[in-house]
């Protein structure tokens, strides 16, 4: 039974992730902020055998991060999914959302940093081992066309558009870094999608994004380590 280990699974893409994991027989372990406080995720744990567990994993606290590396020992993952993201205090399409030139929150971008860039490279540093023991050893990280540099036609978003920029080049690195340990790693862009931070006005609903992304992540080969993919396996300019 193949393993996967979801950050942000408590709503959103993660949870809709998470789902199709546990309906598919996966070993499923489900990461969010409040474990005790994840009502949906919690009935679908107890529904499930002890093929979905939950733990607690805050990407802004190493203590949580360390406490969840030392709670897996060596139990393989064989797709580290890192999913949990924060697009900035108002959502895109709110009053004041589009993070325009004149209007930087620098706390704000500096948390958006923090939780888009540092975040997975944490968890990924805190788990590789795991995932390098395991047979598919795939490291994937959801970021977004907006920090596509080579797509950016329409300006704004200057925080959280840096954030999944940077989270990119994360991404390239760790998959030539880790190709010898025979990871593959890479960024994922889910499409826009009608989630809380999508917004309503969003292209996708929240099934067709994450069924799409489990048919990419399911076909992936190591020869797929460092390319920008999308939801439907298109790939997407640097
Ligand atoms: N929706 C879109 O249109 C879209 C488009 C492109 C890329 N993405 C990316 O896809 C990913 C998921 O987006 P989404 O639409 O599902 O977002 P969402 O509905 O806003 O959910 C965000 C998830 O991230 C978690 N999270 C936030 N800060 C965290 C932290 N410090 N530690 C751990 N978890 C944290 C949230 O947990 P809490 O419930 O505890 O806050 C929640 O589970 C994000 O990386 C996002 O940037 C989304």
């Amino acid at each position: 039974m193949p393993s996967v280990l979801i950050t942000g699974a408590n709503r959103g893409l993660g949870f809709g992730l998470l789902k199709l994991y546990v309906n598919d027989g996966w070993r499923v372990y489900g990461c969010c902020r409040n474990p005790d406080n994840a009502v949906e995720l919690k009935a679908l744990a107890e529904a499930s055998n002890g093929t979905l567990t939950l733990h607690r994993a805050d990407v802004e606290d190493d203590a949580s991060i360390e406490a969840l590396k030392e709670k897996l020992g060596g139990q393989p993952i064989d797709l580290l999914l890192i999913v949990a993201g924060y697009y900035g205090k108002t959502i895109m399409t709110d009053p004041g959302g589009f993070q325009e030139f004149g209007q930087s929150d620098y706390d704000d971008w500096a948390k958006i940093l923090e939780i888009n860039v540092l975040g997975p490279m944490k968890m990924a540093e805190a788990l590789v081992d795991n995932v390098a023991a395991s047979e598919k050893k795939q490291l994937v990280t959801l970021s977004s066309a907006i920090g596509s540099i080579g797509g950016n036609g329409i300006g704004k978003m200057y925080a959280y558009r840096s954030s999944k920029a940077a989270v990119n080049a994360v991404m390239k690195s760790m998959s030539i870094d880790l190709k010898e340990r025979g990871v593959t790693a890479l960024p994922l862009h889910p499409g826009w999608v009608r989630t809380d931070m999508g917004g309503p006005q969003a292209d996708l609903d929240s099934d067709t994004s994450v069924n799409g992304m489990k048919k990419v992540l399911d076909g992936l080969t190591p020869a797929d380590a460092g390319r920008f993919l999308d939801y439907t396996g298109a790939e997407l300019p640097w």
